[in-house]
C-alpha cells in the first residue's frame, strides 16, 4: 500500500481526493493548516471510507516543520499538494500573503522531495493561466497569458518552478493539473464545500440563496458576447475531480508518464452559462432562484471551457457526471450541512 501526503486534505477538493485514494487502496497521510478547513473533516472522511487517514495540523510555510514532518515519513511514494490560498479577490489585497502561502511553501516542499529516493508529484494549477484564450475549447497547448491576479500568478509560477526542477531532477516527476471550475459534493452530502462568510464562487452563492442565506444572487453581467449575454464556464464535478488525482498519481506511479512534467486540463468539455447554471439549479432543486443581472465582476473572462482529449487518452479518465448532478449534490450538501 503506497503511501501518500495530501497538502491541504480538508479542503474542498482534497477532502474529496482522500476519500478516491482510500477506496483505491492508497494509505493516505493528510496535512493541513485548518485555515480554510475544520478538522471534523478527518471522521467525515472516515464515515465515508471506513478507513481513518492519519491527519497531521502543519503549517507549510514553517520550513523546519516541513522538514521534520519528511524525516518521520520517508516512506512517502507521492504528494497531491492542493494547500493553498485560492481567493482571487483577497489576492489582490494581500499579494505577499499569497506569494508566501502558495509560493515559499512550495518551494519548501519541493527542497524535501528532492531527498527522497523517489518523488511523484501533482500539482493544483487552474484554467485561470489561460486567461481569455483566443480558441476554445481550451488546449493544453494554448498560451499562458498574463496572469490577472497574483493568485493566478502563483500558479503560472508554480507551474515554472515545478518546471524548471524536473528539468534537472533525477528523482522528480510532476503532473500539473489545470482545473476549470469544480463544483458539487460527495453523493453521501457528509463532505462537500465549505465557503468562509460570503461566498465568492457561483455555485455555494446559489445554493446559499437557495436556502434562504442569502438574499439574492447577482448575476455578474449579461452583456457578455454569448448566447445569453452570461459568461460561459466549463462547470466539473468535483468527485470527477478528485478520481482524476488519482489516475494522475498511478500514471506517475507506474512510469506510464511520457515525460517527467505535464500538463492536463481537467474539465468536462461542456461550456454553461451562467443562466444555464442557475435553470440547473431551479431544476434539480424545484427551488425558484431570486436573482439579478448586474454589471460585470472586474477580472471575469467571458467563456473558458477544455478541451479534454488528452486528459481523456493519456490518463483514460473522462468525466461522468452532469451538470444537474453537481448542481444536486451541491444542493443535498447545502441542505444537510443547514440540516434542512
Ligand atoms: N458569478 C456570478 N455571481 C456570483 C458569483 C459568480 O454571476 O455571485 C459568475 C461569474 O461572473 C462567472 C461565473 O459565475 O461568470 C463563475 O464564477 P466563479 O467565481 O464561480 O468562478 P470563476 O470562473 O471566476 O473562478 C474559478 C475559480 C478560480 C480560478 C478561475 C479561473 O474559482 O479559483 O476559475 O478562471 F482562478
Amino acid at each position: 500500500m503506497d503511501k501518500i501526503l495530501v497538502t491541504g486534505g480538508l479542503g474542498f477538493i482534497g477532502s474529496h481526493t482522500v476519500v478516491e485514494l482510500q477506496q483505491e487502496g492508497f494509505e493516505v497521510v493528510i496535512i493541513d493548516n485548518l485555515s480554510n478547513s475544520s478538522e471534523d473533516v478527518v471522521d467525515r472522511i472516515e464515515s465515508i471510507t471506513g478507513i481513518a487517514a492519519v491527519f497531521e495540523k502543519l503549517d507549510l510555510r514553517d520550513k523546519s516543520l516541513v522538514h521534520s514532518f519528511f524525516r518521520k515519513h520517508k516512506d512517502i511514494k507521492g504528494v497531491i499538494h492542493f494547500a493553498a490560498s485560492k481567493a482571487v479577490g483577497e489576492s489582490v489585497e494581500k499579494p505577499l500573503h499569497y506569494y508566501e502561502n502558495n509560493i515559499t511553501t512550495l518551494v519548501y516542499l519541493l527542497q524535501e522531495l528532492e531527498k527522497l529516493d523517489a518523488a511523484n508529484f501533482i500539482f493544483s494549477s487552474s484554467c485561470t493561466v489561460y486567461g481569455q484564450a483566443d480558441e476554445l475549447p481550451i488546449t493544453e497547448t494554448a498560451p499562458v497569458k498574463p496572469a490577472e491576479s497574483p493568485y493566478g500568478n502563483t500558479k503560472q509560477i508554480g507551474e515554472e518552478i515545478i518546471k524548471d526542477v524536473c528539468k534537472v531532477s533525477n528523482k522528480l516527476k510532476a503532473i500539473v493539473l489545470r482545473y476549470f471550475n469544480p463544483i458539487g459534493a460527495h453523493e453521501s452530502a457528509k463532505i462537500g464545500e465549505l465557503p468562509i462568510g460570503v461566498p465568492q464562487n457561483l455555485v455555494p452563492y446559489i445554493t446559499q440563496t437557495g436556502i434562504g442565506l442569502r438574499e439574492q444572487l447577482s448575476v455578474f453581467g449579461g452583456d457578455y458576447p454569448t448566447e445569453d449575454g452570461t459568461c460561459i464556464r466549463d462547470y466539473i464535478h468535483v468527485v470527477d475531480l478528485a478520481k482524476a488525482h488519482v489516475v494522475a498519481l498511478q500514471r506517475l506511479l507506474n512510469n506510464s508518464n511520457k515525460e517527467t512534467f505535464e500538463v492536463f486540463n481537467l474539465g468536462t468539455g461542456k461550456g454553461s452559462s451562467v443562466l444555464e447554471a442557475i435553470q440547473s439549479f431551479e431544476k434539480v432543486s424545484g427551488v425558484k432562484l431570486n436573482y439579478k443581472i448586474v454589471g460585470r465582476r472586474e477580472g471575469d473572462v467571458t467563456a473558458a471551457y477544455a478541451e479534454t482529449t488528452k486528459a481523456n487518452k493519456e490518463l483514460g479518465w473522462k468525466t461522468k457526471f452532469s451538470l444537474d448532478d453537481a448542481m444536486l449534490s451541491a444542493w443535498k450538501w447545502e441542505q444537510n450541512i443547514r440540516n434542512k
